[in-house]
C-alpha cells in the first residue's frame, strides 16, 4: 500500500498537476496527458480502450442527453440507458397525471411496448479533432476583437459543415477552448427516439429533497432508466412503432463488487460550464451583484410556487420540474457565495495575479504582449458592473414571469405583422408555431400561480433596480395603478391573450396587430425586451469584448508561465473524463465524513411529517427485513451513495462512475456543500463527487420494483475476492487466554 502511494506521488510530482481528482480532461489527449497517472492510481485499461477511432471503446456507451443537459450510460446490448432521476425528471413529470402519477408512484415497463416516449434525444461522440492550427492560420495580431471573432466563426461554421454527412443525424460542434487559444471539433451522432423504461418513486429518486440537495452524507436513489431506439436499419430515427432497440458498439458491464476507500474511479460525461480562470474582478462581481440577486429572486419565486403547489395537487405536478430547477441553482448560488468567502477565493486570485504580473514584467517581450491584461479585465468588469444587476433582474425576474416569457414566443408574429401583414403564408406559419408552443406551455401552466409570480417579479424590479435601468412598464404601473403591482397583474391576467387559452385561440384564428399592441402581457414583455436589447445588452456586450480579450491573454500567459503543468480547458458541454479515487473527507474541524452511506441512514432520516423524507412503506419493510441479497456490501448493509475525488459539474449529472476495469460502479449526481465554490476554484481537500451506488440502483429495480428482467438484461460482473495472505503473529505476542473480563 505504501509503495503504491509513493508511486502515485511520484507520478503526480513529475506531471506537476495538482492531483486529488482535479481536471476535466479531453478524451483525445488521454494517452499523452493522463494515462500513466491513471494507471498508477489503479486503472487497468488503456487510453485506447476509452477513446478509439478503430475499435469499440467506452465512449460508445456514454450518452449526451439533449444538447448536454445531462449525461447517461448504456448498460445493455439492447440500448438500455441509465441516468439520474433528476435528469429524467422533466420527462417523468410530463408523463404524469393526477390519475396516473408516476412521479409520485414510480413506473416500470414490464414489457417493451409499455416504454413511453421521453421527449429528448441522445447523442454519442464519433470523434474529436484538434483544429487549432486551422483556426490560427486565419488569425493575425492586427485584427480587432470583432474581426477575430468573425473569422473564428467562419472557420468554425465551415468545419461543422464539412463534418456533416447529410444524413440528418450528425451533430458537429465547433468549440472554443482556453478562451480562444485552442479550438476543437466534436462530432456526434444523435438518436431522437428515447423512451422511459423506469423510475423509482419521487420519495426514492429525490429522497432528501432540497434539504439534502448539494449535500453529503446523502441517501438518494437518484436514477431513472431509458431505452434508445433506432429505425429498423439500425440508424437514428424519429419515434415510430416499428423502431427497434439501439445496438451499441459497446455497453458497460455492471460491477457487483462495490467500492473501497482508495479505489480508482473515473467519470465520463458532459460538464456544462466552469469558470476556473475567473479573475479577482470576476469573483467580486459575482459575489457582490450577480449571486445575491439570483438568490433573492429565486427565493421569492420558490415561496410563491410552494404556496400554490401545496394547495393543489394538479399544480404540484405542473410545477414540479420548474420548481426543482429554480431550487437547484438557488441553493447552488447560496453555497457558492459561502464557499468563495470561506475559501478566500478573492484573495487567492489576487495573489496569483500578482505572481503572474511579476513574471510578465520580468521580460520586455512578455510585457509587450501581456502587460495590460489585468487592466483590460478590470476595465471590462467595471463597465459590466454598471449593468449587471439590471441585466440579472431582466433574466431572472422579468422573464421569470411565465406569461412574459410566453409573450416572447409571439414576438416573431408581431414583427411580421408590423413589417409585412400581407404575407399570409408566413403569418400562418408563425401562428402555427405559436399554437405549437402554446400546447406545451399550457400543459404545465397555472395562471393563478403565474399572476402572483408576475406581480411579485415586477415589484422586485421596481424596488431593487436603479430607476434609470427599469423597463417602461414599471412607470405604467406606478402611474396607472398607483404602484399597485397586484392590481396591475390582476388586470393583465384578466385581459391578456397570453394567460388564457380561449383568448389565445380566438386571437390566432384571426390575428390582429391592434390586439397585440394593446395586450398588457405583450407590453410587459416588449418593454423588458427593449430595455435588454436596446440598452443593457449592447453595453454589456461592449464590456464583454474587453473581458473576453482579457481572458484570452490571461489564459495564454498562465499557460506560458507554467508549461510543465497539465492544463485542462474549462467545461463547455463537451465530453470529458475525470479520474481520482474513492475517498472520505473532513468537512470541518473535528468532523469526519465517511465515503459510503447505507440503508441505515435512510431509516435514520425518515420523517413522515416532511415530504422530503418519506420512506415508502414497501421500501421500509424491505430495508428492515435486510433483504439485500447479492447487492449487500461485505458488512451486510445495502450501500446507497458514495463519494470520490472526481471533478464534475452540472451537465455531468447521470454520468457513469467507472472502476479500474471499465465497469460501472455508480451514477454521479451531485457535488458537496463544502466545495460549492468548486466551479470557480477546485478545492482538493474538500471537493467530492456524490454518486448513487450501482448496487442500490440494482436493488431498487430488482427487489423494490420487481423488474428483475431489466437487471437480467445487463451484464453483471462479480470478481473473485482475492484471498488475503495468512496473518502470522510475531512470536513475542502472547497468545490470547480467552479469559472473559
Ligand atoms: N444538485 C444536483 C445537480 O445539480 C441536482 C440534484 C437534484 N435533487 C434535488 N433535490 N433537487 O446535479
Amino acid at each position: 500500500m505504501k509503495k503504491f502511494l509513493s508511486l502515485v506521488l511520484a507520478a503526480v510530482l513529475t506531471a506537476g498537476t495538482a492531483f486529488a481528482g482535479e481536471g476535466m480532461w479531453l478524451l483525445n489527449k488521454l494517452k499523452q496527458v493522463n494515462e500513466a497517472e491513471m494507471r498508477a492510481l489503479g486503472f487497468k485499461l488503456t487510453a485506447e480502450d476509452i477513446y478509439s477511432l478503430n475499435k469499440a471503446s467506452i465512449k460508445d456507451a456514454v450518452a449526451r442527453l439533449g444538447g448536454g443537459f445531462c449525461s447517461g450510460e448504456v448498460v445493455s446490448a439492447d440500448g438500455l440507458m441509465l441516468t439520474n432521476h433528476h435528469c429524467g425528471y422533466d420527462a417523468i413529470q410530463s408523463l404524469s397525471t393526477v390519475e396516473n402519477d408516476i412521479l409520485t408512484n414510480g413506473f416500470w415497463a414490464m414489457t417493451r411496448d409499455q416504454e413511453k416516449p421521453a421527449g429528448f434525444s441522445v447523442s454519442f461522440l464519433q470523434y474529436i479533432t484538434d483544429v487549432t492550427d486551422t483556426v490560427l492560420s486565419v488569425l493575425n495580431d492586427g485584427m480587432s476583437e470583432e474581426e477575430r471573432e468573425a473569422a473564428i466563426g467562419q472557420v468554425g461554421d465551415a468545419l461543422e459543415k464539412k463534418a456533416d454527412d447529410g444524413s440528418g443525424h450528425i451533430d458537429a460542434n465547433f468549440k472554443v477552448m482556453f478562451a480562444g487559444n485552442q479550438f476543437y471539433l466534436f462530432v456526434y451522432k444523435t438518436y431522437p427516439d428515447v423512451r422511459l423504461v423506469g423510475t423509482p418513486p419521487n420519495a426514492i429518486g429525490k429522497f432528501g429533497g432540497d434539504t439534502d440537495n448539494w449535500q453529503w452524507p446523502r441517501h438518494t436513489g437518484d436514477f431513472s432508466m431509458f431505452r434508445i431506439y433506432t429505425g429498423p436499419d439500425g440508424e437514428p430515427a424519429e419515434y415510430a412503432p416499428e423502431n427497434i432497440p439501439f445496438k451499441p458498439r459497446w455497453h458497460f458491464p455492471v460491477s457487483l463488487d462495490g467500492v473501497k476507500k482508495g479505489d480508482f474511479s473515473m467519470i465520463m460525461g458532459f460538464p456544462g460550464s466552469t469558470d476556473r480562470f475567473l479573475n479577482s474582478d470576476g469573483v467580486k462581481l459575482a459575489l457582490e451583484v450577480e449571486q445575491p440577486s439570483r438568490v433573492k429572486i429565486r427565493g421569492e419565486k420558490l415561496d410563491i410556487l410552494k404556496k400554490h403547489m401545496d394547495a393543489d395537487n394538479a399544480v404540484r405536478l405542473k410545477y414540479a420540474a420548474k420548481d426543482a430547477q429554480i431550487a437547484n441553482y438557488w441553493k447552488y448560488f447560496i453555497g457558492q457565495q459561502k464557499g468563495l468567502k470561506r475559501q478566500h477565493v478573492y484573495d487567492r486570485k489576487k495573489a496569483q495575479e500578482a505572481d503572474l504580473m511579476a513574471w510578465i514584467n520580468a521580460d520586455a517581450a512578455r510585457k509587450q504582449k501581456y502587460g495590460n491584461v489585468l487592466n483590460d479585465l478590470a476595465e471590462g468588469y467595471a463597465q459590466r458592473a454598471k449593468y449587471e444587476k439590471a441585466s440579472t433582474y431582466m433574466q431572472e425576474a422579468a422573464f421569470g414571469s411565465e406569461a412574459v416569457m410566453f409573450g416572447f414566443r409571439l414576438y416573431g408574429l408581431k414583427r411580421q405583422m408590423e413589417k409585412d401583414p400581407k404575407d399570409q403564408a408566413k403569418l400562418a406559419a408563425l401562428s402555427d408555431m405559436v399554437r405549437h408552443s402554446a400546447r406545451e406551455f399550457w400543459k404545465d401552466y397555472d395562471p393563478a400561480t403565474d399572476q402572483e409570480l408576475t406581480a411579485s417579479m415586477f415589484r422586485m424590479i421596481h424596488k431593487d433596480v436603479d430607476a434609470a435601468q427599469q423597463p417602461d412598464v414599471i412607470q405604467t404601473v406606478v402611474k396607472k395603478y398607483k404602484g399597485d403591482f397586484d392590481k396591475w397583474a390582476a388586470t393583465l391576467f384578466k385581459t391578456s391573450i397570453l394567460t388564457d387559452s380561449t383568448r389565445l385561440m380566438a386571437f390566432l384564428a384571426k390575428p390582429s396587430l391592434k390586439v397585440l399592441q394593446k395586450d398588457m402581457g405583450m407590453q410587459a414583455m416588449e418593454s423588458s425586451l427593449n430595455l435588454y436589447r436596446g440598452v443593457l445588452g449592447p453595453a454589456i456586450g461592449e464590456a464583454q469584448t474587453k473581458i473576453d480579450r482579457g481572458y484570452r491573454l490571461l489564459e495564454a500567459a498562465m499557460m506560458e508561465k507554467d508549461p510543465g503543468k497539465q492544463w485542462y480547458p474549462d467545461a463547455n458541454s463537451t465530453e470529458r473524463l475525470t479520474y481520482g479515487i474513492v475517498n472520505d473527507y473532513k468537512p470541518a474541524d473535528a468532523v469526519h465524513y465517511d465515503f459510503l452511506t447505507t440503508e441505515e441512514g435512510i431509516l435514520q432520516k425518515e420523517d413522515p411529517t416532511s415530504d422530503e423524507f418519506i420512506v415508502p412503506a414497501r421500501q421500509k419493510e424491505l430495508l428492515l427485513a435486510k433483504d439485500f441479497g447479492r447487492y449487500a456490501d461485505a458488512s451486510g448493509h445495502l450501500p446507497i451513495n458514495f463519494i470520490s475525488e472526481n471533478d464534475i459539474t452540472g451537465g455531468n449529472s447521470g454520468s457513469p462512475v467507472i472502476n479500474g476495469n471499465g465497469e460501472l460502479i455508480g451514477i454521479a449526481f451531485d457535488g458537496n456543500w463544502e466545495a460549492m465554490s468548486g466551479d470557480i476554484s477546485y478545492e482538493p481537500e474538500l471537493q467530492r463527487t456524490i454518486s448513487v451506488d450501482i448496487r442500490y440502483v440494482l436493488w431498487v429495480i430488482d427487489k423494490f420494483a420487481g423488474a428483475k428482467h431489466l437487471v437480467d438484461e445487463m451484464t453483471l460482473v462479480k470478481r473473485p475476492v482475492p484471498v488475503p495472505a495468512p496473518i502470522t503473529l510475531p512470536e513475542t505476542v502472547p497468545a490470547k487466554t480467552g479469559k472473559k473480563k
